[in-house]
């Protein structure tokens, strides 16, 4: 695995889909802090390629303002890094637009340069985009890098995400492709492994004989916004269930890889995708916030799910019997993602069980107020039987307040640029995912009528 550039050669981003949200709340500030703190390459370029007849300084000039608000680092190195930057216009569509695109890559690339393409387009375009780029053989070389990242949502159902990986795998090798999830660079997602693989007090206890059940949550505070176009027709489970969610659940639920090669990893995680039971829709919460079908864009009537709570079990021999409920939503009372492993009662109490008595609990904050925390009982003083439950506490703002949590971009922008997949999905995985959300969404889309549950915004 490289985890270092190398200072000799030179690498070049193209991003399809440059006038973009992504583009410019996420990626071009995630590659400024990367260039702030030293680690980007010394020799790169980024191509911002879209349809707008904009010169790179209106392309500057048109992200300025979305750019500053997203900005964590000061600004001092911004000429620097926008010397980096060019922009092209092209209709992704039309094959002109790679006649121009190798133009381009010719006059700003001093050497023959790694590539990685990012598509931060509509999922719409992600078919042309590889078709070109294979039929202009943009995407090989003999000893360079030539890398593509494809943003979710990856199909909406397994059929069109087998078709999409057809198409890149007629052109891609599985090792070149990044199918991005951004939980996945969150660096407490990440630290789930290091919490279960780098300790050893908690891997014993990591099972069916210990624990009771696992509980992941993604709260957003947020509605839908101006997006109903794409969440209309997404709903819950294609926006949050089959990416997230389900990677988080790999993480917490996966067998400890032989070594922290992407591949191992991968593997691992496929295993638990196939080990999940088909979810069984009679205990599954349908929710929508109240207010959802105002928003403009959102079909008449829309019973398009903004909320999910769905018990999950992994049938294998780790972890049979234990229920992994996911439950996530929109338009809740807080922004929170965590994850809680409750554990088994005592087999025999000894103590007062009145008087607020819990089961030991593991909470993985992911966000905000990132961190992990202990819960026990503790004799409550000056009392002959009762417990008090208490904690210990891992805070990263104070355990570890001089360093910098990343955003989760900075992270995965990198790796991809290095050639790293540990945190990318594999083909098979997204499949697998696919193929446990389907039913779900087939049964709501198809199979019944049933309204969902209403819930008023800002409650939990
Ligand atoms: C995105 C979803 O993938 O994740 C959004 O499309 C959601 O609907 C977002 O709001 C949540 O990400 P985060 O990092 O803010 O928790």
């Amino acid at each position: 695995m490289q985890t270092q550039f190398n200072p000799t050669q030179n690498y070049t981003i193209i991003i399809f889909g440059a006038t973009g949200d992504l583009t410019k709340r996420k990626l071009l500030p995630s590659f400024y802090h990367q260039f702030h703190e030293g680690n980007m390459p010394k020799n790169f370029k980024i191509i911002a390629f879209a349809r707008r007849p904009y010169s790179t300084d209106d392309y500057l000039d048109f992200i300025n303002d979305v750019f500053m608000e997203n900005l964590e680092h000061p600004s001092d190195l911004l000429d620097d890094f926008f010397s980096h930057v060019t922009y092209l216009q092209g209709d992704v569509t039309q094959k002109e637009a790679y006649d121009t695109l190798k133009a381009h890559l010719t006059k700003v690339e001093e050497i023959p340069s790694h590539r990685l393409y990012y598509l931060a387009t509509a999922p719409q375009l992600y078919e042309p985009i590889i078709t070109h780029l294979g039929d202009y053989c943009l995407h090989v070389s003999d000893d360079l890098m030539r890398n593509i990242v494809i943003e979710k949502p990856f199909g909406q159902n397994l059929a069109s995400a087998e078709k999409l990986n057809a198409l890149l795998h007629q052109y891609f090798k599985e090792e070149q492709i990044f199918r991005i999830d951004h939980y996945l660079g969150k660096e407490t997602a990440q630290n789930i492994l290091f919490f279960r693989f780098a300790n050893s007090i908690f891997e014993p206890l990591w099972n069916r004989r210990y624990i009771d059940s696992v509980h992941i949550d993604v709260a957003e505070s947020g509605t839908i916004h101006y997006r109903a176009g794409y969440y209309d027709k997404a709903g819950i489970f294609r926006d949050m269930f089959q990416n997230h969610l389900l990677q988080l659940l790999t993480l917490i639920a996966m067998e400890p890889p032989a070594n922290f090669e992407a591949s191992s990893l991968q593997y691992e995680k496929m295993k638990v995708l196939q080990s999940l039971r088909p979810a069984d829709p009679d205990y599954i919460t349908f929710g929508q916030y109240e207010g959802y079908l105002d928003a403009p864009g959102v079909a008449e009537n829309s019973r398009t799910p903004t909320y999910a709570l769905v018990p999950a079990y992994v049938d294998n021999w780790r972890w049979q019997g234990v229920p992994f409920f996911l439950r996530s939503g929109k338009a809740l009372k807080e922004k929170t993602s965590r994850i809680m492993i409750e554990f088994r009662c005592p087999p025999h109490l000894l103590f007062d069980k009145n008087t607020g008595f819990e089961p030991n609990k593991i909470v993985i904050q992911i966000q905000p107020n990132e961190g992990i925390q202990l819960r026990f009982e503790t004799k409550k003083p000056n009392s002959p039987q009762q417990t008090v439950t208490t904690s210990m506490d891992f805070n990263y703002q104070t355990g570890l307040k001089d360093m910098r949590l990343p955003t989760a971009y900075e992270r995965l922008l990198l790796d991809a640029l290095l050639g790293d997949t540990s945190l990318f999905t594999h083909a098979r995985e997204i499949e697998l995912s696919w193929k446990f959300i389907d039913p779900i969404n087939d049964y709501w889309e198809k199979e019944t009528e049933q309204e969902p549950m209403r819930y008023t915004p800002g409650t939990m």
